[in-house]
């Protein structure tokens, strides 16, 4: 899967992406993730990604032709794949252009399965008050929110997505897929529940804080009631 994302601010990507288990996986090739800034793909000499709102009002707008440079630069590599493959010049398969929103549809694991299904994923991070909004409705495939609060860009929107849906890919999680694998429910599900591990007792503000003592039994029965009870399944 190649991840291209759209940003006034890749240099927030370059830390994240080099670290733990989303640094392994691309390593490995099973992901390839770029961040693009977008002053690049402008043509005049300040690199002007923004401009005044038409009909007036506070806070300035990105402007949308710097976005559709990018986005046909980036799909290139879509196009001459699909070229080889099927001859079909301009159809571009298994591909998303993600313009991250507040107003757009909230993000679930369901959209991070699906995700994890494509070739390549376009992220489009906003910044300023907003975005020309020929971007969402010319450009994007999917607008997409990661929650109903305001963050001041598409940066951070863009990491979870890309977080949820790279732990999904076949071969991205390396040695802890044995403990996933365990809590995978068989509609394929996540079972999130409580963990503990050593020491048994700790005091917190003056308590002593157990592990509770089910967990300690060896009763596997039990602790499997246990963790039933206390989970929270993502589907
Ligand atoms: N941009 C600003 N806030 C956002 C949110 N909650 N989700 C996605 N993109 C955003």
């Amino acid at each position: 899967m190649k991840v291209d994302i759209i940003t006034i601010f890749p240099e927030i990507f370059d830390f994240y992406l080099s670290q733990s288990l989303i640094s392994k996986a691309q390593k490995k090739g099973v992901l390839k993730i770029k961040a693009h800034q977008l002053r690049d793909f402008t043509t005049d000499k300040h690199q002007t990604v923004d401009d005044k709102p038409f009909g007036g009002g506070r806070g300035m707008v990105l402007k949308v032709e710097p976005i559709l440079k990018a986005i046909q630069l980036l799909e290139k590599f879509q196009e001459t794949r699909n070229k080889k493959q099927t001859n079909s010049k301009f159809k571009i398969k298994n591909s998303k252009i993600i313009l991250f929103s507040p107003r757009g549809k909230k993000f679930n694991q369901k959209m991070a399965h699906d995700w994890a299904k494509q070739d390549q994923l376009i992220f489009i991070c906003g910044r300023y008050e907003a975005i020309d909004e020929r971007v969402a409705k010319n450009l994007a495939t999917d607008i997409v929110s990661i929650g109903d609060y305001v963050l001041m860009g598409g940066e951070l929107p863009a990491l979870v997505a890309i977080e949820s849906v790279a732990r999904l890919l076949p071969g991205a999680v390396g040695n802890s897929e044995a403990l996933i694998g365990e809590r995978i429910t068989n509609k394929g599900g996540f079972v999130e529940y409580p963990q503990y591990t050593r020491p048994e007792v700790v005091e917190i503000k003056g308590k002593k804080a157990r592990v509770p003592k089910v967990l300690l039994s060896g009763n596997h029965k039990e602790i499997e009631k246990w963790r039933a009870k206390n989970s929270k399944i993502i589907l």
